[in-house]
Formats: structure tokens, sequence, C-alpha cells
């Protein structure tokens, strides 16, 4: 077992880092303030290949593993969780799923504007009546021979506007359950396509969450993903791998919370000494570092399954359910740490906070990764 990173590996870590201090850290009070996307600072993390990162190179991407992913997805996360969601998503669910089950024609043709971050990607599963439940599809994809008609609504779309290719999950054959699901890659510009309103959220303020409508709108049969009747296993496989990126995420959040408030404990006095020189605020950093080491274990060991090919479904689902309660646990004490200034923006922990909360909620709720995860254990 070996716990060393490569040279290549600290390389991205370093440039991802230097990313976040210098392009994503200025001006993201401001942006989650007004829920401004980082519309230029993801255009810059598309030249530097932080959008298609595990693609192969010669549809774009950067060729890397998953574990270089986990590693740019924390430092991307613990300045700017906005940005870091839109990553997620057009890396993981979006590019991954194109790569692993679109044919050739359509590599050509979406997957390598999105691996470049030319194109935005979003992905298309939730929808006001089904979340959790996936199965429960409303929207309909109509077989007419050489086209679907798509019919309905999407809730809570990361990327809802910004994006131009979306993976739109429907079902053409009730009758058929979950295996009358298909997945179809829709256009921005098809006719009948409308971006909803905008969602006013508690966090990760700065990206782009919409509903969306479809109204008769025609997508050509070769814009279907796999084979007739694929789109729900499409949903589920391409989450597993979505589940990595969202980990990373929460660990991201954590560790930045925790660099603020061990920072921020050796400043501030109380009692004639830095509050660091307290026990009551050492239990708490050594509390926060052990989780987070743990989670970040978590989140490598899913990345280092993926790369080598295993079954990774539990190992991502794990991940997630353990890194989201971190973030939510380690923001609440980073906060805690930081007194009254941890309740005002300046001090970024509150945002932390607020952004920690989304991570127990999309890509699965923790208490949809409990079923996956048990599902594995029962098998
Ligand atoms: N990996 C691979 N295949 C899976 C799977 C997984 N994790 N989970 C289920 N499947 C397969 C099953 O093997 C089964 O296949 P067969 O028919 O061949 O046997 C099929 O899918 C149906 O499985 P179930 O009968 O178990 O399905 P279910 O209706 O009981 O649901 C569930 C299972 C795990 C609860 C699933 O509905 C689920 O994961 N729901 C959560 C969905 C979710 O994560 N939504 C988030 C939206 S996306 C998002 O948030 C993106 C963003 O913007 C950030």
């Amino acid at each position: 077992m070996n716990f060393e990173l490569t040279e290549e590996h600290i390389a991205v870590r370093d440039a991802a880092r230097e990313f976040a201090n210098t392009e994503l850290l200025p001006g993201v009070i401001e942006r989650d303030e007004h829920q401004r996307f980082p519309a230029e600072q993801v255009k810059k993390m598309g030249e530097l290949g932080f959008m298609g990162m595990m693609v192969d190179p010669k549809y774009g991407g950067g060729g890397m593993d998953t574990v270089s992913y986990v590693l740019a997805m924390e430092e991307i996360s613990k300045i700017d969780a906005s940005a870091s969601v839109c990553m997620s998503v057009n890396n993981s669910l979006v590019c991954w799923g194109i790569e692993k089950f679109g044919n050739e024609e359509q590599k050509q043709k979406f997957l390598t504007p999105l691996a470049t971050g030319e194109k935005i990607g979003a992905f298309c599963l939730s929808e006001p009546e089904a979340g959790s439940d996936a199965t429960s599809q409303q929207t309909t994809a109509e077989d007419k021979g050489d086209h679907y008609l798509l019919n309905g609504t999407k809730n809570w779309i990361t990327n809802g506007n910004t994006a131009s290719i979306y993976l739109v999950i429907a079902q053409t054959d009730r009758e058929k359950g979950h295996r009358g699901i298909n997945c179809l890659i829709v256009e921005k510009d098809m006719d009948g396509f409308v971006v909803g309103k905008k969602e006013d959220k508690l966090g990760i303020r700065g990206s782009d969450t919409h509903s969306l409508m479809f109204t008769d709108v025609k997508v050509p049969k070769e814009n279907r993903i796999g084979e007739d009747g694929f789109g729900f296993k499409f949903a589920m496989s391409t989450l597993n791998g979505g589940r990595i990126g969202i980990a990373s995420q929460a660990l991201g959040i954590a560790s930045g919370a925790y660099e603020l408030a061990l920072a921020y404990s050796k400043e501030r006095k109380a009692f004639g000494k830095p509050i660091s020189q307290h026990q009551a605020i050492q239990f708490k950093l050594a509390d926060m570092a052990t989780e987070i080491e743990a989670a970040r274990l978590l989140c490598l060991q899913a990345a280092h399954l993926k790369d080598q090919k295993k079954d990774f479904a539990k190992a991502s689902a794990m991940a997630k359910l353990y890194a989201s309660k971190v973030a939510m646990d380690t923001t609440v004490e980073a906060v805690q740490v930081h007194g009254g200034y941890g309740f005002v923006k300046e001090y970024h922990v509150e945002r932390l906070m607020r952004d920690a909360k989304i991570t127990q909620i999309y890509e699965g709720t923790s208490e949809i990764q409990k079923i996956v995860i048990s599902r594995e254990l029962l098998k």
C-alpha cells in the first residue's frame, strides 16, 4: 500500500491551489452575495485543463487519473465551491458519462468541446417529484422513429443556464419501469427548450442552478446514449463517479474551513494567550484534522479503485457520505473557533458552512448513499 503522491499528482494539486488562491479567492464573497456565476474563472479553468481532466487527450482532455481529479477538486473547493460544482458536474457526470457510454460520433461532436471547457455540460435527472426516487421520471421521450419528442420539466440543474450540452434523463416506455428510461443529449438551441427560473440558494450561490422546460423538443435518435432503455443504468453508473467529485468538494470545503480556523486560532488572543493555546480549541482542531484526513483517504481510495477499473460504487458512496458529514461538522466548528467573526462574511467560514450543506443533498442525499452502501454489503 503506497500513500505517497507522485510528482505529477503534487504538480496538479499545486497548480489547482495556485489557481484557486489567485483567480478564485478575489471576488468570491461578492459572487456569493450577488449569486454571480464565476464565468471568467471557469473559462480559465477550461484553458488550464480542469474541465476535462480525465478525458483522453484525443478528445481534448488532460488524460489524468481520478486521484489527480480529487486533489484538484479539494483545492478549488477550499476557496470556491460554486466553481468546483461546475467543474465536478462537467468532469465526472457529463464528460465521463459520454466518454464511457457514448459512441464515437457523440464523443467527437460533444465530448471534445466539453473537455476543453469551450462548452459546459449539465446533468438533468432531478424533477419536481423525482429527486431521490429517480425511477419516477415524469419527463417523457416519446419514440417517433428517427427522433424522440421530449416533454417535461427538470429542477435544480447545476450549470442550468451556463451549459449548452445537457444530458437529459426521460421516460420512453413507462410499462418497462427503469428499463424504459433513456438519456438524450440535448443542445441548448433546440426548439422548445427553455431555461427556467434561477434558484435563490442557501449555499453555492455563485453556481448557476435552474429549472429547465422541454416542450415538444425534437431530439435526433443519434443523440441517445447507449441502447434503448439504458438511461437509468447510465444515470446510476455516472452518479457513482460523480459522487467522487462531490465527496472531494465536501473534503475541500472542510479542509478550507479547518485551515482558516487553524490560522485564526494562532492570531486571536483571549485570556492572555492565542486561543490555540487553550485546550478547548486544541481539541476542536484535533478532531477536525483527524476527520478530514479520514475523509481524504476515503476519497482517494474511491478514486484509486476507479482508476484500477475496479468496482467503486460502494467506495464512492462511502466517501460522499462521510466527507459531506465532515464538511458540515468542520464548518460549524470553524465558525465556533472564529466566535463572532465567524458569523460575518469577510472571514469566509460562514459561506463554507452554508456551502457544506448541499454536499449532503445533491448527487444523492446521505440517506441515498446509505442505500447504495447497504445494497453493496448485502449483495
Ligand atoms: N450503480 C449501478 N447500477 C445501479 C446503481 C448504482 N449505484 N443503483 C441501481 N442500479 C441499477 C440496479 O442494478 C438495477 O439494474 P437491473 O435492472 O439491471 O437489476 C437498476 O439500476 C434499478 O435499481 P433499483 O431497482 O435498485 O432502483 P431504485 O428505484 O430502487 O433506486 C436508488 C435506487 C439507489 C435509490 C436510485 O434511485 C438513486 O440513486 N437515487 C438518487 C438519485 C440521485 O443521486 N439524484 C441526484 C441528482 S443529480 C445531481 O444532483 C447533479 C448535480 O446537479 C450536482
